[in-house]
């Protein structure tokens, strides 16, 4: 089957943060919203219908995450990234960022140092900060191109710490972290005793010439002190749905992780969560590939009018997903105020800022291109436009 990505869908009056929340960030509602990690591809037909069936039956009572939806996650996880998996490993998670934030508080204390890595996705710090513990930044480097992990600044940083939590791959940086690079983590990590939490939401979305690997496949030891998180959310643009899983593989790490969440009843998915999840890892592959092929499509549009027309705004071309870093430094502007300014204002586009994801992101903004053809074409021309009263 062809799906169609081109089409237009309104989403205004639906209440989605990307174009609600304009008013609130920008004073003004006619920007193009390409921001909140969201796409706007309609979400697939064959979720639409596992929901449509799950509602036919008409009583929406309390409902387990059955076998087949266990399985669907098995077999996704071992034919694509050769994980293996059991049931009892693998719990049903409300959230990704909400995983996170119970884990943090099942495998640590207040006061405990946790490691991340900006320019990152910012709720890390959030709950990070907001559990009470305290974060400790190691940041990448930008390197012809691409973000690298500074693997003798990290061994410096990890000392003391008690978890780091990983993005693999990472947003906004867009890498897909290799597997030596993943390997150096490991015997990083081991050497300093700190357990790791890899958010692996973007997973799934790794572009051809790359490969994703989960941490936890790396060697024994990363499968013994790791927390994975991974989800059909932000793939199959269902994260309203609310539906991720967690993969623990060592007894004593569950024991603690998801007895926590049972202990204080954290985890209880609802019956359409397990319903779109196990659809999607069950009937997804082709509609996958289409949807990669068409934003690969998008982000070399961008990227080579931007060479082409806007050369002082260079992308950071991802590995994975649809998120791509606007290196925008050369523009010149004296503050990050100014390069939000001119982005909303001058070219009225409604993008993150890059400071957001720590002070490292200051001079860029991460353009979302999960959006119709056409839509990302009048962005760059309303971005050119701009970019020519410079
Ligand atoms: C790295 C990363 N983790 C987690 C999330 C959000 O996950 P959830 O909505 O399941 O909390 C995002 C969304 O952009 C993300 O980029």
């Amino acid at each position: 089957m062809k799906y169609n990505f081109d089409e237009l869908i309104e989403r205004r009056g639906t209440h989605a943060i990307k174009y609600e929340a304009m008013q609130e960030l920008w004073g003004r509602t006619d920007l193009i919203p390409m921001w909140v990690a969201d796409m706007d591809f309609r979400t697939p037909p064959f979720i639409l219908n596992a929901l449509r069936r799950r509602m036919e039956h008409e009583i929406f009572g309390y409902t387990a995450p059955g076998d087949s939806y266990f399985r669907s996650i098995i077999e996704w996880v071992g034919r694509r990234y050769g994980m293996t998996a059991r049931q009892e490993d693998i719990h049903y998670i409300p959230g990704i960022v909400p995983g996170i934030h119970h884990a943090l508080c099942a495998l640590s204390e207040k006061g405990d140092k946790i490691m991340i890595q900006p320019p990152v996705y910012h709720p890390f710090r959030q709950v990070i900060e907001g559990t009470g513990r305290v974060p400790v930044c190691s940041p990448l480097t930008l390197h012809e191109g691409r973000f690298r992990m500074d693997f003798d600044r990290m061994a410096h940083d990890l000392k003391g710490c008690k978890l780091f939590i990983l993005c693999n791959p990472h947003n906004p940086g867009g890498v897909a972290w290799t597997r030596d690079e993943l390997a150096t983590v490991a015997s990083l990590c081991e050497a300093e005793g700190v357990t790791v939490i890899s958010d692996e939401i973007h997973a799934d979305m790794v572009f051809k010439a790359h490969k994703h690997t989960p941490f936890a496949t790396i060697n024994p030891w990363a499968r013994e002190h790791t927390v994975t998180f991974m989800a059909p959310s932000k793939v199959f643009n269902m994260p309203g749905v609310i539906a991720s899983e967690a993969f623990v593989f060592a007894p004593s790490l569950r024991e603690r992780f998801y007895g926590y969440l049972e202990q204080n009843d954290l985890a209880m998915g609802s019956v359409f969560s397990y319903a779109a999840a196990e659809a999607a890892y069950t009937e997804g592959e082709e509609w996958l590939t289409q949807m990669l092929d068409y934003v690969w499509d998008n982000i070399c549009l961008v990227d080579e009018t931007l060479r082409r027309e806007m050369p002082r705004i260079k992308a950071i071309i991802p590995e994975a997903s649809f998120l791509v870093f606007l290196d925008c430094r050369e523009l010149g502007f004296d503050s990050q105020d100014g390069l939000v300014d001119f982005f909303a204002n001058g070219a009225r586009l409604g993008l993150n800022s890059g400071d957001m994801f720590g002070k490292e992101g200051t001079g860029f903004m991460r353009l979302n291109v999960a959006a119709p053809r056409s839509v990302v074409t009048q962005a760059l021309k309303q971005l050119k436009e701009a970019y020519q009263t410079l």
